[in-house]
């Protein structure tokens, strides 16, 4: 199992820091990871680490951190998948260090962060995280924002992976064979925990679509959803890379017909 499949099934967002800057170590291993950071969908994402108290950085849910994450793609199709798979590798990367991590799109003052990433023209800036070791509690508040989106709990396999069609729910050998990546992909975060991702598989192949919610589509965020499906499709890719496959991100709609608000955006063939 690889470092960041490892990290899967016990991480969770932190939201309360120690106050402790992260050690040389952990930060020099961090720095080695962004800078290898790809994805499968030929799209750049760039990260940059923000000082917080030198640039006035903070979040109104988080606290005692000192660091954060800026997370760039380049505006293109794809873009938010592609954006997704990769800052969820050093979510992951960062969890297996022992570093706490909060995706976060909307509780923050985004020009500031913006300004501090040097966003250039034809690039977005969806998410940024902070980087620090947990408290040894949560703030109340942490703790309040958690009961409200049901942080702990995953919709069942039944209403996300499915069997040739959408009228099918996975299951008997293709759901056994794919059973560790698709419980990977259950586990993932998404904005307010929606998990707005469904999963039609075929032979050697699985579908990704997103199930759109209003409201989470804006121009400096991109299509927050679609970054979801991404963070999913980065689990499932993960897990089938622990099963010794190796997969690949390809676009081959198979023209299904979709349940309402539904829309293709990739394909994970191994
Ligand atoms: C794209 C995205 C955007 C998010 N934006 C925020 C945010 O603005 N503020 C926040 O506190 N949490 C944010 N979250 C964190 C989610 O609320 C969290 O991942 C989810 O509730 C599941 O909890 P867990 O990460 O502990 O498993 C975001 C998550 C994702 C994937």
């Amino acid at each position: 199992m690889s470092e960041l499949t490892a990290a899967i099934p016990g991480r969770k967002s932190v939201r309360s820091f120690d106050g402790a800057p992260l050690r040389r170590e952990d930060r020099e291993k961090l720095e080695a990871f962004i800078a290898s950071l790809d994805n499968p969908f030929g799209v750049n994402v760039k990260c940059v680490l923000l000082d917080a108290e030198k640039e006035g950085l903070g979040s109104p849910v988080i606290t005692g951190e000192k660091l954060y994450v800026a997370g760039m793609v380049e505006a293109k199709p794809l873009a938010d998948a592609a954006f997704g798979f990769s800052f969820e590798k050093l979510v992951l990367f960062a969890w297996s260090l022992g570093i706490g991590t909060t995706w976060i799109a909307g509780t923050m003052k985004r020009e500031k962060f913006q300004q501090a990433c040097g966003l250039a023209a034809g690039w977005r800036m969806p998410c940024i995280s902070p980087l620090g070791y947990p408290a040894a509690k949560r703030s109340l508040k942490e703790t309040m924002m958690r009961k409200g989106v049901g942080a702990d709990s995953r919709l069942p396999a039944e209403k996300l992976f499915f069997d040739g069609s959408f009228d099918t729910p996975l299951a008997g050998g293709r759901l056994a064979a794919l059973a560790g990546p698709l419980e990977l992909t259950r586990w993932a975060p998404s904005a307010v925990n929606k998990q707005p991702w469904r999963l039609v598989a075929g032979e050697n192949e699985v579908h990704f679509y997103e199930k759109k919610d209003k409201g989470y589509v804006g121009e400096a965020t991109g299509d927050l959803q679609k970054i979801d499906v991404g963070i999913a499709l980065c689990h499932f890719f993960l897990g089938l890379e622990d099963l010794g496959k190796t997969p690949s991100v390809i676009l081959a709609d198979p023209g299904l017909a979709l349940p309402p608000e539904t829309e293709y955006i990739a394909t994970v063939r191994f």
